[in-house]
């Protein structure tokens, strides 16, 4: 996702949704992105898709949107980032909340997973966000500085922080502009006191509800420096209007 000049950064995460069929889509959004280079664009399919996709995409990266700390072993169910690597794999998305949620991951695994992710030369994108309740307490900041500074890998060349608040993601609530920009503002801050220089090249994306009518004001905002899109990543007609809003904002 890092390599190359582009200014901005959008990520469609298919989640459990596609099938061989589905591989159309992805291939509309190839074209569109042929005419947008100023904008990096990655795909996280399910794994079933990804070498096929990787095999057909030509403008788009495709990555995994979890993997397993450990390279390989009696891991049922498990997928190593070895693996998506070798699956034509570029990127990881990490500590998503539904994935934090589902196996009752803490910021070690998260960042053990991040670990092996860049050995296996994998760029991560890091998911932090802070829950309905802990934002209602004013817990927000504290809790997604410590997801950044607990979560995060070794190398800033090669890492993505999406922030995704809980309760924004798949609700059509989206945080106020200066919500946003705050947050962003305290991870570049934990960034730059984790990596030094290197932290303040790292690109800082937005997730959670973002669509084709908020896609604009989400990008106008000057700490945002990419999407993240779950639902609206499913059609190629809202994702590629996402995508040249981002290359236009
Ligand atoms: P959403 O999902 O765009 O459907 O809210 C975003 C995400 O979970 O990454």
């Amino acid at each position: 996702m890092r390599q190359g000049a582009a200014r901005r950064f959008l990520v469609g995460n298919w989640k459990m949704h596609g099938l061989r069929a589905d591989m159309a889509c992805a291939q509309e959004i190839d074209r569109c992105a042929a005419e947008l280079p100023q904008v990096s664009i990655g795909l996280a399919p399910p794994v079933t898709l990804l070498l096929p996709l990787a095999e057909r995409l030509r403008h788009v990266r495709v990555g995994g949107q979890a993997c397993h700390a450990m390279d390989d072993g009696a891991y049922t169910g498990g997928i190593s980032a070895r693996m998506l690597t070798d699956g034509g794999g570029d990127f990881v998305i990490l500590g998503h909340s539904e994935q934090r949620a589902q196996h009752c991951y803490g910021d070690e695994q998260v960042r053990a997973q991040a670990l092996a992710a860049q050995a296996a030369g994998l760029d991560v994108i890091l998911c932090v966000g802070e829950g309905a309740g802990e934002r209602e307490a004013g817990r927000a900041l504290p809790v997604v500085v410590g997801q950044v500074l607990q979560g995060c890998p070794n190398d800033a060349g090669s890492l993505l922080i999406a922030y995704e608040p809980v309760w924004a993601i798949g609700s059509g609530d989206v945080p106020a502009g200066a919500q946003i920009e705050e947050m962003h503002g305290a991870i570049r801050c934990c960034l730059k006191e984790r990596f030094g220089e290197a932290g303040r090249a790292v690109p800082i994306l937005y997730g959670g509800s973002v669509s084709e009518s908020n896609a604009a004001q989400l990008l106008g905002l000057t700490a945002v420096d990419g999407l993240l899109v779950g639902a609206a990543s499913l059609s190629p007609v809202r994702f590629c209007a996402i995508a040249r809003a981002a290359a236009y904002a």
